[in-house]
């Protein structure tokens, strides 16, 4: 039976392979069975980026251009920007109404943003009603599943809540939507805080080889194996980490004995990390070459994306209005 899949991403640029191995590859997957819906969450860019709203733009051709080269196929998927769906608007307006506040200040994540974010001021209006945005999107297109990254689960968890309450109010109008997590276990940066561009310790898929390598040849090891003859511990090694996600099972257990009699060198390690990774990497970026060289518009697949979204809006809008009476 075919789905109706929904997700979003904010146009922060380029994507690295956090996004990869923990939305994009679902993303892909889900697309091929599925009636999906992807979109570019530019409004809840502004929620963070109100003082410098030229990068959300600059950002989207970017963004999408990743997408295409990951395998998302604008023939089987339905991708459109979300403020050019102006009912998401207005259903977060409705949703808003029936949202206790104190769901959203006890959320973790904005508890966790508020702190962390000191360059910006976040307190605001918009900020906060974060995750109603998010309700709203997921919730008009009826979404049973919406694949995300790890971080979005609590956001879904709200979705939820807001749609029964929603239902319980007035009328059975939304169906209840579920996360879609990947199986590979998060991938960390370079330097083993979260990856993120800011931090320049991600990967990025548009990375060329020499990029990667240049990014995965210093990377921190056991700092225990000072010289080639230490032994190392693996488990506290992100190389190694790496390797789990990106090595076959033969090649962990081989790592995993070399380091710890120091039969193999880091180095030596880290290449053979390096070569699986780009088994991974390597056909992305042969996408992403015929996709720019066929000079395909970014602009077009999401006009036309858009408008079919538009199409459902209107009617679930409809819903909306008739089940609170107004
Ligand atoms: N909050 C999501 C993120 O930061 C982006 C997003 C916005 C989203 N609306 C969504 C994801 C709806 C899934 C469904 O990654
Ligand atoms: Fe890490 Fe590999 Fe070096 Fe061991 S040999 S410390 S797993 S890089």
């Amino acid at each position: 039976m075919r789905k109706r899949i929904l997700s979003g991403m904010r146009p922060s640029g380029k994507l690295h392979l956090g996004h990869y191995l923990g939305v994009l590859v679902n993303w892909k997957k889900l697309q091929e069975e599925n009636d999906a819906f992807y979109f570019v969450a530019d409004w809840h860019a502004l929620t963070t980026e109100y003082e410098r709203t030229d990068v959300i733009g600059e950002s989207i051709d970017d963004m999408v251009i990743d997408w295409l080269a990951a395998g998302i196929d604008p023939g089987k998927a339905t991708l459109f920007i979300q403020s050019h769906v102006p009912q998401h608007a207005e259903l977060h307006l409705m949703l808003s109404m029936i949202t206790p506040l104190p769901w959203l200040e006890r959320n973790p994540t904005y508890k966790e943003q508020l702190r962390e974010q000191t360059t910006r001021d976040l307190s605001t209006y918009g900020f906060l009603g974060y995750p109603v945005l998010q309700a709203a999107d997921i919730l008009m297109y009826d979404a049973a599943l919406v694949p995300v990254g790890i971080d979005q689960v609590p956001h879904l968890e709200l979705s939820r809540e807001i749609a029964r309450r929603f239902n319980f109010l007035y009328k059975e109008v939304f169906a209840i939507p579920q996360a879609y997590l990947t199986e590979t276990p998060k991938i960390m940066g370079t330097d083993t805080r979260k990856m993120s561009k800011s931090y320049g310790n991600a990967i990025l898929l548009s990375d060329t080889p020499a990029e990667v390598w240049a990014k995965v040849r210093p990377m921190v090891t056991d700092p225990a194996r000072e010289r080639r003859t230490d032994p190392g511990n693996p488990e506290i090694c992100n190389v190694f980490d790496y390797h789990k996600i990106f090595s076959d099972e033969e090649t962990v257990k081989k790592v995993d004995a070399g380091c710890r009699t120091a039969g193999i060198g880091c180095i030596e390690c880290k290449k053979w990390m390096y070569e699986n990774m780009e088994k991974v990497l390597s056909p992305v970026r042969e996408k992403r070459k015929e996709i720019v060289g066929s000079g395909v518009s970014v602009r077009g697949i999401l006009a036309e994306g858009t408008a079919r979204a538009c199409g459902i809006a209107k009617e679930k809008m409809r819903e909306v209005r008739d089940a609170v009476r107004i």
